[in-house]
């Protein structure tokens, strides 16, 4: 709506060291929008903060989580990398989003009812309105699609029925945003239960590759991975911990799971999982050390936060003011 170019906006909380399934589901795929969309990738420490988090902890991890967005490909040049705390219109549009969120629509969220019933002691107002923030993240940007992994499917979609009451109620005001969910890698799943997905915060290091684990750890970890019974290395539903492996393979080397069936036929579990390992090893090999180089360079990851900041502030700034002559808020005359 501002630029000539459409809107891509995505967010990753800065509150866990990230998976593979992060990568392969969501951040790789990034980059690919570059050329033809105006990008906006977030690292949300507004969203982190709905869990418990240690200062030190999470300061390093937005910083780890920045240098991790350009190691995996993304150009600061070409994409608005920046962090959402330094962009204030994200907390305020979130305020006002809150008054267009029913009760009964945040109270359905899969994702509120799965982290209230990890953190019974901290269940926060924050927790609750979430997917609010998170569609005031989208909509400040008039953002046009949003890669986001499978599980972030319903807070999409409640973001697109607040944009749509929102433009009911005041004329068209938002773009109503789609969601860009990859075929593959958008679930992968645990090594040590392969019926859940593979998540950051697990508490059995086992269960979760990290892209920024050493190659020891990552081929001890596949070669721990849960498999099925019989020896057969084919896709199936009966078969979750195979065809996890397949599709962790067949995302890292571009083949179809079709070709890794047909690679694999034959050859024993222990084999397979030492080959899956290798490959996911070697794939995130140049990852690894582009995000050493950077995280050495302090200077050059706050430069980096501070451009992305003043280009986010700057059609946020547009979004927010709009949002307020609609709702008949005042402005101030200096
Ligand atoms: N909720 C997302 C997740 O946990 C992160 C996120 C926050 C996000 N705001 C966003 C993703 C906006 C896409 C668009 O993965």
């Amino acid at each position: 709506m501002y630029n000539d170019k459409k809107v891509v906006f995505s967010g990753v909380q800065p509150s866990g060291n990230l998976t593979i399934g992060n990568y392969l589901g969501a951040i790789r795929n990034f980059s690919a929008f570059s050329n033809e969309y105006h990008c906006y990738y977030c690292v949300v420490d507004m969203h982190a903060i709905t869990v418990r988090q240690n200062p030190a902890e999470l300061r390093r991890r937005t910083y780890e989580t920045l240098a991790l967005y350009m190691a995996c490909g993304l150009d600061p040049e070409k994409n608005t990398l920046f962090v959402q705390s330094h962009v204030p219109q994200h907390a305020e549009l979130g305020w006002v989003l809150d008054c267009y969120t029913m009760f009964g629509e945040l109270s359905r969220m899969t994702q509120f009812k799965d982290k209230s019933a990890k953190n019974a002691d901290n269940i926060n107002a924050g927790l609750f309105t979430y997917p609010s923030l998170m569609a005031a993240d989208i909509l400040l940007y008039q953002t046009e699609l949003v890669p986001v992994g499978i599980d972030q499917k319903q807070h999409l979609e409640l973001a697109r029925d607040i944009a749509n009451r929102f433009n009911q109620i005041y004329g068209e005001t938002f773009v109503v945003p789609e969601g860009f969910i990859p075929k593959e890698g958008a679930k992968i799943c645990s090594l040590q239960d392969p019926t859940k997905k593979m998540s950051k915060s697990d508490t059995n290091e086992n269960a979760v590759v990290r892209i920024l684990d050493s190659k020891d750890d990552i081929i001890r970890k596949f070669k721990r991975a849960v498999t099925d019974s019989n020896n057969e290395i084919i896709f199936s539903l009966e078969k979750p911990g195979i065809s996890n492996l397949l599709t962790i393979y067949s995302c890292v080397t571009d083949k179809t799971i079709a070709e890794a069936e047909r690679e694999f036929a034959g050859m024993g579990y222990g084999d397979f999982k030492l080959a899956v390992g290798e490959a996911v090893a070697d794939n995130l090999a140049p990852v690894r050390a582009e995000f050493a180089r950077l995280m050495a360079d302090k200077a050059y990851l706050e430069a980096t936060m501070a451009k992305g900041a003043d280009e986010a502030f700057r059609n946020a700034r547009r979004t927010m003011s709009k949002v307020k002559r609609k709702i008949g808020f005042t402005e101030p005359k200096h």
